[in-house]
């Protein structure tokens, strides 16, 4: 596999791993590092061997936002032509489940990056929180957006307000995480869960993604009539006749993906 400067990627079965690797700074995202996750993601997204992937922190950090001092001296225009969160929206485009294993801090930018992961298993020691209010920003790859379509408007604003960092515990009960786990068996049982959905029929978690993602999006109306056509693409693939010849015959079907 390709060697990054900010990551390191491995693959585990059908999962593929990207471990964030800037620990000196906590993980803090620069723009390079942010191109090479969407790379590595990209990879994934096309390689037949992998049907999920993992995003991963290391140390003491899942990370803690975007890199402060890259930004300090930049300007309105120098965002608006580099186009600062282009790449953000690519992430946002991955087929594949994105599962998430948050340890640490999980701040501005970071906590951005596990609100574009499809699940989140968390250390018990993980922090979540936007602290941009505190320099005198706001978040801007999704923050605002996301947290509040997750967890509503008043707790987004109160956390958005105050920059607090709230802890694992709190993450699960407002639906930012989905486990929480002593630290030293996050990446085992992250890694189970993972494998556990590399076995489904891998175009039915492609479409169950893509219908779920247009649900947080759009209309109910809208999201049945999407919803309905991905029912029915289903049904001209290869492994719903897998499927449910298996479940006839009482045998265990063999997804191919097709
Ligand atoms: N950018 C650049 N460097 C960072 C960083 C960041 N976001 N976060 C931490 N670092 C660096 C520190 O500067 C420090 O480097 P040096 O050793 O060279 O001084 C190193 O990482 C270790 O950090 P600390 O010594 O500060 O560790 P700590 O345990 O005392 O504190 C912390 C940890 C509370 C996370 C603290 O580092 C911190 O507050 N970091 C900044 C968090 C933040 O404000 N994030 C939001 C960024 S803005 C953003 O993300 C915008 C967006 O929406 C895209």
């Amino acid at each position: 596999s390709r060697i990054y400067e900010y990551i390191h990627t491995s693959s585990e079965g059908h999962v593929g791993i990207i471990s964030l690797n800037r620990p000196e700074v906590l993980n803090a995202l620069n723009r390079t590092m942010i191109v090479e996750i969407l790379s590595a993601m990209e990879s994934f997204d096309q390689d037949e061997n992998i049907r999920v992937i993992l995003l991963s922190g290391n140390g003491r950090a899942f990370a803690a936002g975007a890199d402060i001092q890259e930004m300090a001296n930049d300007s309105a225009i120098d965002f608006e032509l580099l186009d600062q969160f282009k790449n953000w929206d690519r992430i946002a485009a991955i087929k594949k489940p994105i599962i998430g294993a948050v340890q640490g801090f999980a701040l501005g930018g970071g906590f951005e990056l596990a609100l574009c992961c499809d699940m989140v298993y968390a250390a018990d020691d993980a922090e979540f929180g936007f602290p941009e209010v505190d320099l005198g920003v706001m978040p801007g790859a999704g923050g605002t957006q996301r947290l509040t379509k997750l967890v509503g408007k008043t707790k987004a604003m109160e956390w958005l307000f105050t920059g607090k960092r709230i802890t694992s515990g709190e993450a699960l009960h407002y639906g930012i995480v989905n486990r929480i786990f002593a630290k030293e068996i996050l990446m085992e049982e992250t890694l189970k869960a993972a494998a556990k959905i590399a076995s489904q029929a891998p175009l039915s978690i492609r479409l169950i993604k893509e219908s779920v993602l247009k649900a947080v999006d759009t209309t109910l109306n809208e999201g049945m009539h999407f919803e309905r056509k991905n029912f029915y693409l289903l049904f001209s693939s290869e492994d719903q006749k897998e499927g449910m010849s298996a479940f006839r015959e009482k045998r265990k079907p063999e997804f191919k993906g097709k």
